[in-house]
This record gives C-alpha cells, sequence and structure tokens, in this order.
C-alpha cells in the first residue's frame, strides 16, 4: 500500500479486518519494522483521538514520531498556487510539503473541509498535494471528504460486536451548533457498503450525501422508521453538501437527537458516534452512558486501525 486515503486503498476488506484483530492480540509483534523510521503527522485542525492513537500506533510499531500544528508555531502557509504572497502567510505548501518530506519516511495529514468552496474540499486539494510534492507514503488522518482511520475502527468494531452475519447499520444525522464536514458520513457509507452491510442513512430533507457515498444505502427522512430492528445505531451530524446551502447549518431540531425512546425501537442496537460527541445534542447522556454504548471500544480501536495501516505503509510492497 502507497498511499492510505479511501476504502479502495485498503483492498480486501475481510483480509485487513483480520490483520487488525490479530495486531490487536499482540501489538507489540512487530516493533522491529519502524526501527530508525519517522513519522509526521501534520495537522491543520485539532484532534485528540487521531493525534493519540495514531503516534501509539506508531510506537507500537517501533517508530518515532514528529507532530506539527500548522497552526501553532508553523509559518503560515498558502495553500493556493499563483496568489501574491503579500498577505499574512510567509511560505507556500509547494516548498513546506517537500521540505516535510525531507525530515521523514511517513506522513499523516489531518486537513477539515474549508466550506469555501465544494470543489476545492470534494478535489482535496490538501491532501493531494501532499501525496503529489512529498515524495512519501501519505495517509489520511481525516481530509475534507473522507476519515479512513475512523471508518476502519468503525468497521473493526462492528466485527467485534456484531450478533449476525449481516447486521443492520443505520446512520443517522443529529443536530449540531456548528456546521461539521461531511467526512465521517461519507467515509463510514463508503465503508459500510464495502462490507455488504444492510445501511440505512436518515435525516432531515437538504441533508443528502453526495450520492457517490451513498452507494445503495437506503435512505429514509423518518428516524423513527430507520431505527427499527436496528442492530448498530451510529449517530453523526454533517452540514448541508447539496447546492446551494453547502456547508450550512439547515436544521438544529433536538427531535433528531438520539435518545433512549429511539433506542427502544431498534434490536438492542449498539451505540456509536467517532467522538467528540455534544451530549444532548447528538445522543442523551442515558443513551451514551448505557451498555448499549461502545463508544470507547470505538475510540480504543483506532489505535489497532491506525497500527494497521502503518504496518501496511511500512511493508515494501
Ligand atoms: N474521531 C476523531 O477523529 O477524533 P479527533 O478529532 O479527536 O481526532
Amino acid at each position: 500500500m502507497r498511499h492510505f486515503t479511501c476504502v479502495q486503498d485498503i483492498g480486501d476488506l475481510k483480509e485487513a479486518v483480520n490483520e487488525a484483530l490479530d495486531i490487536k492480540k499482540d501489538r507489540f509483534r512487530f516493533t522491529a519494522l519502524g526501527k530508525n523510521k519517522t513519522l509526521l503527522m501534520v495537522f491543520f485542525n485539532s484532534s485528540l483521538r487521531t493525534r493519540l492513537s495514531t503516534q501509539k500506533a506508531a510506537m507500537n510499531l517501533g517508530m518515532n514520531t514528529i507532530v506539527l500544528d500548522v497552526n501553532q508555531g508553523a509559518w503560515k502557509l498558502e495553500t493556493e498556487r499563483g496568489v501574491v504572497m503579500d498577505g499574512d502567510k510567509s511560505e507556500h505548501l509547494l516548498e513546506a510539503i517537500p521540505v516535510m518530506g525531507c525530515y521523514c519516511d511517513m506522513i499523516g495529514v489531518r486537513s477539515f473541509a474549508r466550506f469555501e468552496s465544494k470543489e476545492e474540499d470534494y478535489g482535496e486539494q490538501i491532501l493531494e498535494q501532499f501525496i503529489r510534492y512529498s515524495g512519501r507514503p501519505v495517509f489520511s488522518m481525516e481530509a475534507a471528504t473522507r476519515h479512513p482511520l475512523q471508518s476502519f475502527a468503525d468497521l473493526i468494531t462492528i466485527e467485534e460486536y456484531k450478533r449476525t452475519a449481516c447486521p443492520k447499520v443505520v446512520m443517522t444525522w443529529a443536530p449540531h451548533p456548528k456546521a461539521l464536514p461531511q467526512a465521517v458520513p461519507n467515509s463510514f457509507a463508503e465503508w459500510i457498503n464495502a462490507a455488504g452491510y444492510e445501511l440505512v442513512i436518515t435525516h432531515p430533507e437538504g441533508y443528502e450525501l453526495d450520492p457517490v457515498f451513498v452507494g445503495h444505502a437506503r435512505v429514509d427522512y423518518d428516524q423513527k422508521r430507520a431505527f427499527e430492528g436496528a442492530d448498530f445505531v451510529y449517530a453523526k451530524n454533517w452540514a448541508a453538501y447539496a447546492d446551494p446551502h453547502y456547508g450550512q447549518v439547515l436544521n438544529k431540531d433536538r427531535n433528531w437527537t438520539v435518545d433512549a425512546g429511539k433506542m427502544a425501537l431498534t434490536n438492542e442496537a449498539r451505540f456509536m458516534h467517532c467522538l467528540p460527541v455534544r451530549r444532548n445534542m447528538i445522543v442523551t447522556d442515558d443513551v451514551i452512558e448505557s451498555p448499549q454504548s461502545i463508544v470507547i471500544p470505538e475510540a480504543a480501536n483506532r489505535e489497532i486501525a491506525a497500527q494497521t495501516v502503518l504496518k501496511r505503509l511500512l511493508t515494501p510492497e
């Protein structure tokens, strides 16, 4: 594997999940693989889980890690080619990226959608420039349109907790005060579709995701109907995708909050969320604290997902 940005990059999903579960049994088995190798993690946006889990995964493999928070201590970076740099940005990404490549063997990048231009966001301008100009294997730590390390961890978690071979997975939109990118729901849909599970996506009208990611999932605007018989409920907020409202918050209706009454409609579904989560906006306290909630093991699997990806990137093809 040369780069990791989407589900296609990981190849056969069953093999990948089995490899991850094998790593989980003994995560220190491959410490020689990363000896004298350096991982650079570049964050254009904040993180708790991705930062810690990826760093831990690299350490499990014997790697050294360097973390760069672009907005704290580094020169402000220009990302557009052709601009006259007479403003507050001191360095262009086109020099910064190859320079970063000089100091490491592999680069992880977090770069969210900015909601300034759908074309720029969905063109993955920043991630693609790292792939093109760094000369190093690059993996996404959440880009504008996808969060594959999260989705891989989600899939591992579903494999661990599922009670039937083909569970019903419901991804539900839930309210949030701010405009959030579509990366997590896009990616989750992409991975669950690829896994071949039944996927139902429920959201208010106006929150339709890019059909490329929805794939063969069923979309239901009736959240309660969607929850019926669910084995997993995956809650997430996202901003509108469709024009002319791209990146906007259209709805903060707390009738969409996941609560115990709705969970009672499911097949004793497990509750999942990528975290961080806004309690009593996305999900009520009692649901996230209930035995049905698996948000902590889900977050723990971020380390295993990251280690599987890093191991593959370290392994010569
Ligand atoms: N789920 C997730 O990516 O968390 P962080 O934003 O804290 O990394």
